[in-house]
């Protein structure tokens, strides 16, 4: 379990926030991309998308993870993907605290280091106790999530190699952390992930770099299946060109999470008294979370509804907090669906739109055959007020995040295969996917849109 989203925001921070907006307002729309290049006809030609496989599962894992090429020679290092933060981080093969990969497995940094005069290293320190006292200084930076976890190290840059579905290469050099000092409260810790890929909308953020270098426009999307696997995009070229509803975010969130709302939460298709729900998504985020509020008539409405069943609470089982067994210990998922109803989210200022949060995307069978609640209560790990919609609640979506027009879609997928629109699929080569072997095991070079 990682909450990776809530980064402690001190209120001078905040201010420091507002501050850059009132200087800065001109000059950030002035370098957004004029917005008929999405209308571009020769969509294919010269599209600009990169893909990469996923692994990983919601339960027993408790993360997502995708391989990425650092460095030269290449070597491969596996990201937890997270949505939910900016820094992109690596265990670091200096001496290390809380560095759990093996020594070959650790990256090495070698007369890289981002100087802490540069604007990258202004760009992880929004803060005021930051302090470069000469402009050629080692850049260090500290991220703290919200299960308390934290990285600490110094910023480098080195060459990753991100491969379009066009089949050409490329390897620019991106900043990201060398982390030499972790700490992790996570439930499943300490995580086996060599580091965190941070794809949020601040400007250190991977995407936001690639964006900024000209090589992606400022979109991501994932698919995550339930299965366990998926994958996961950058550029616009794989959004599906058909049936995704798409949600403004919301502007106001100041750590610039991916968020939308006020949502109210269905039940059964029925409303409840739950109501103006701000979400994250939040990929880095195991789990769903709820303030307590709602998290309680949450609760309270699945148990009540579970009384006219043969369900009864597992009390025995800490996987998580709520758990359920059957006559018979449970195998998968489709042997509880039919005890427990759907839930969604809908959102009230975009025409009542709705997020389906069917029961797969709330449960999880844990390892003794019970079925858990997979929604948690935020307040009670310090998101106070947050709530974060998870990967349990995300898989089998594709979830689209795009800052070029600052919006958020999904649309349901089979997210053990590759789903993109016809267009693309045209022009995608297979040469790519079947030479670099990034479909072979999980993802079976089948393409086609999917419709469910
Ligand atoms: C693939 O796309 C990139 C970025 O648009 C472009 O620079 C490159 O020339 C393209 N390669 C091929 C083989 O079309």
């Amino acid at each position: 379990m990682s909450v990776k989203s809530w980064r402690i925001v001190a209120l001078h921070t905040v201010m420091l926030f507002l501050l850059f907006f009132v200087i800065f307002p001109l000059t950030l729309s002035a370098v957004s991309q004029p917005r008929n290049l999405k209308n571009r006809n020769s969509k294919t030609s010269d599209a600009s998308s990169a893909i990469f496989q996923v692994e990983g599962n919601v339960y027993p894992l408790g993360h997502y993870t995708v391989s990425l090429s650092i460095g030269n020679p290449p070597k491969l290092y596996d990201f937890d993907i997270d949505s939910g933060s900016d820094l992109t981080w690596v265990q670091c093969d200096a001496p290390c605290k809380g560095c759990t990969k093996p020594p070959d497995q650790l990256y090495k940094p070698k007369n890289n280091l981002v100087q802490c005069g540069e604007e990258l290293c202004a760009g992880i320190h929004l803060s005021n106790e930051y302090q470069c006292a000469a402009p050629s200084d080692q850049c260090d930076y500290e991220v703290e999530y919200a299960d308390q976890g934290s990285s600490l190290g110094v910023l480098v840059r080195d060459q990753i190699t991100l491969p379009y579905t066009n089949g050409s290469v490329v390897r620019p050099r991106i900043g990201f952390g060398c982390g030499y000092h972790q700490k992790y409260f996570g439930l499943n810790s300490p995580p086996s992930t060599a580091g965190v890929l941070g794809l949020g909308r601040g400007i250190v953020s991977f995407l936001s770099q690639l964006h900024a270098l000209g090589l992606i426009r400022d979109v991501i999307g994932h698919c995550l299946s339930v299965k366990g696997g998926g994958f996961l995009f950058f550029g616009d070229d794989l959004i599906p060109s058909s049936g995704v509803v798409w949600i403004p975010m919301f502007p106001s969130s100041l750590e610039k999470h991916y968020s939308a709302g006020p949502a109210k939460l269905l039940f059964d298709g029925k409303l409840t008294s739950i109501k103006d729900l701000e979400l994250i998504f939040d990929s880095g985020s195991s789990y769903t979370y709820l303030n307590s509020e709602a998290y309680q008539a949450t609760v309270d409405l699945v148990s009540n509804d579970l009384k006219r069943q043969k369900l009864e609470r597992a009390i025995d089982d800490d996987s998580l907090p709520i758990c359920w067994k059957g006559a018979k210990p449970f195998k998968s998922l489709g042997e509880v669906k039919s005890y427990f109803k759907p839930l969604a989210l809908s959102f009230q200022k975009a025409k009542d739109l709705q997020f389906q949060l069917p029961p797969e995307s709330y449960l999880i069978i844990t390892k003794h055959g019970n079925a858990c609640l997979g929604i948690l209560d935020g307040t009670e790990v310090g998101l106070e007020k947050l709530n974060i919609i998870g990967d349990i609640s995300l898989q089998d979506k594709i979830v689209i995040y795009d800052n070029e027009n600052k919006k958020i879609g999904w649309v349901s997928a089979n997210c053990d295969r590759l789903s993109v629109n016809r267009e693309v699929e045209e022009g995608f080569p297979r040469r790519y996917a079947t030479d670099s072997g990034i479909f072979s095991d999980r993802c079976p070079a089948i393409y086609g849109t999917t419709e469910k």
